[in-house]
């Protein structure tokens, strides 16, 4: 095995002539000069652990290995230099020197990955190269859904290991649903008393007619988010929450029945959804929503520093406002067109309103519908009223930018921090880059990890489009023919795993695994050409490497072969899309 098959590909790695090994062992000291202290910590504790090599502090010796900061490098880009006199690892900041560790942890070889030496030999070759690196996007993220099946505590904490093993920076954790709300909010109790918690699941696609009878749920205490936050930002990882909003909310109306359109449903007799879907139970457009949630949020500012809030506004279906008088007051009372534009407005309150503290509001591209009719109209909405809300002066006035009460906006209506993650293809991006945003490419048809990785019939539970470690390794989030100014607007991707068909850590890690490693090429490296010239057989080989890494941290990737007997679900209804996902 070639200690130089690293995921993800730096930009440049070489060896030092002649190609040959420097040896550690239990008198190698560890440096740590100013500002890498943290790095020093995780050191020790990861590599020190695996390798039973302590790794004492200090300067006084030819055997060490030095951590420092070179302020000419950019802040993430690093340098790993082992040439028989230094062993080094220097960065631009902090976060630098950490992914050039990730780097000298995967010159250890596999082993370096286990919580344990595996032999009792002392001595760890260490092969004589210079690694230069840097990462192509500064936002390079993974979204756990927490919400459709819980992720208890501990595998959060394993994840946030997993991806500062792949130089992955952004954990985006969808923590509210209809099927369980999973963050603490104290000053709404019930939101985890009831709303953390569903009677039976649905086994499978929502077609299926199989249930899990045991009870589900869990949720983090404030506590807990802490912790998690804390290992994270150790890591170099900002831990992005999301409390999706209005729609997606049918936990958080179970336990405040107040919340939902009363007026169109007994909202008193909504249990937490049990199945799978887009749910028609929607937040009520009332003042007293608005403050519920302003409460919610203002906790989960106090617990999560991360500058961008996910506030979701996906899939928000319509029919109970178009049924609700007191919906249908307040559009009128608020001079709005339709609902679309009564979502905007409850999107747009709390873009200024986190605007206001200081924060950036991060939604899925729906959150560009209703009162952005000259871009970024949601391709799967669009109805036939359309031509109807244009002969409104306000959609003019928004499409030209009009300053809106309360702050600066963009043409597309937005505060200028506001950002775009865009997941129904790349035209939300497109449209939310041109206008000036920040956007985070995640397109559906290709970065979706719920996604089944294989045409075959062994798949468990498959669903949606095939989407191959290869598909993976030739996706790209930036599509051609963006101008360079909306280009540079694309400030990264993310891959979403989706759980409702996964309902515990092991079909998460066997879902996203091996994926995440040819995503985390994408996502890192700046060698990396247009999606039909890179060199999959390349990647494939550095795999090789790569598995036995994944397997010594004890992930259940799905093996090249297939899933093994236990990681198939043998009659458990999927909906497999045939054909290639469209061309977006
Ligand atoms: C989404 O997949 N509904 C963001």
């Amino acid at each position: 095995m070639d200690p130089m098959d690293l995921i993800p590909a730096p930009r440049s790695s070489r060896w030092v002539p002649p190609a040959a090994y420097d040896v550690l062992d239990t008198d190698t000291r560890l440096e740590a000069q100013p500002g890498t202290e943290g790095v020093a910590r995780w050191f020790r504790a990861t590599i020190g652990a695996a390798t039973g090599l302590p790794f004492p502090d200090g300067d006084d010796d030819d055997n060490r290995v030095v951590l420092s900061v070179d302020p000419a490098l950019a802040p993430e880009a690093y340098r790993v230099v082992v040439d028989g006199y230094a062993r080094r690892i220097q960065g631009g900041s902090a976060a630098g020197v950490f992914w050039g560790a990730q780097t000298f942890r995967q010159l250890l070889g596999p082993d370096a990955f286990r919580r344990a030496p595996v032999t009792t030999r002392r001595e760890w070759d260490l092969p004589m190269v210079v690694v230069e690196d840097e990462p192509r996007f500064a936002w390079r993220g993974l979204l756990l859904d927490v919400a459709r099946h819980f992720l208890p505590k501990d595998d959060v904490l394993r994840y946030v290991d997993l991806l500062a093993a792949h130089k992955l920076n952004v954990l985006h954790l969808h923590l509210t649903d209809d099927q369980g709300w999973r963050v603490e909010i104290t000053r709404h109790p019930r939101l985890t008393e009831v709303g953390a918690w569903r009677g039976r699941t649905k086994r499978g696609h929502r077609a299926s007619e199989l249930w899990y009878d045991t009870p589900h749920g869990g949720f983090y205490t404030h506590d807990d988010i802490r912790e998690i936050v804390a290992y994270a930002a150790e890591r170099h990882i900002r831990v992005v929450p999301e409390i999706d909003l209005p729609g997606h909310v049918q936990a958080a109306i179970a336990a405040y029945p107040e919340l939902g359109n009363t007026d169109v449903v007994d909202t008193a007799a909504l249990p937490v959804w049990d199945t799978w879907g887009i749910n028609p139970n929607v937040l009520a457009p009332t003042d007293a929503t608005l403050r519920f949630f302003e409460g919610v949020l203002e906790e989960v500012l106090d617990l999560f520093p991360s500058p961008y809030i996910h506030l979701g506004g996906d899939e928000c279906p319509k029919d109970q406002w178009k049924a609700s008088p007191t919906a249908q007051a307040r559009i009128k009372e608020l001079g709005l067109a339709d609902e679309y534009e009564l979502q905007s407005w409850f999107m747009r309150h709390f873009d200024r309103w986190l605007a206001e503290r200081g924060r950036r509001l991060i939604g899925w591209d729906e959150i560009l519908e209703g009162g952005s009719r000259a871009k970024g109209r949601a391709p799967v909405e669009s109805d036939e009223e359309e031509g109807a809300r244009h002969e409104r002066p306000r959609d003019e006035e928004r499409r030209q930018g009009v300053r809106a009460p309360g702050g600066e906006t963009t043409s597309l209506g937005l505060a200028p921090g506001a950002a775009v993650a865009s997941w129904r293809g790349y035209a939300g991006g497109i449209a939310a880059a041109e206008a000036g945003h920040d956007v985070v490419m995640c397109p559906e048809q290709h970065v979706y990890l719920d996604h089944r990785q294989h045409g075959g019939p062994d798949e468990p539970v498959p669903i949606g489009f095939v989407r191959t470690l290869e598909d993976v390794y030739r996706f790209e989030p930036v599509p051609p023919g963006l101008s360079p100014e909306a280009a540079a607007r694309v400030i990264g991707t993310q891959a979403n795993a989706w759980t409702e068909v996964m309902e515990n850590r092991a079909r998460v890690d066997y879902q996203v695994f091996p994926r995440l490693a040819a995503f985390a090429e994408v996502a890192w490296s700046t060698r990396l050409p247009a999606p039909a010239e890179r060199d999959f057989a390349d990647f494939e080989r550095r795999m090789t490497a790569h598995y036995r890494r994944l397997a010594a941290l004890g992930v259940d990737y799905r093996p090249p072969g297939g899933p093994l007997p236990w990681q198939r679900r043998p009659g458990v209804l999927g909906r497999p899309i045939e054909g290639p996902p469209p061309n977006v």
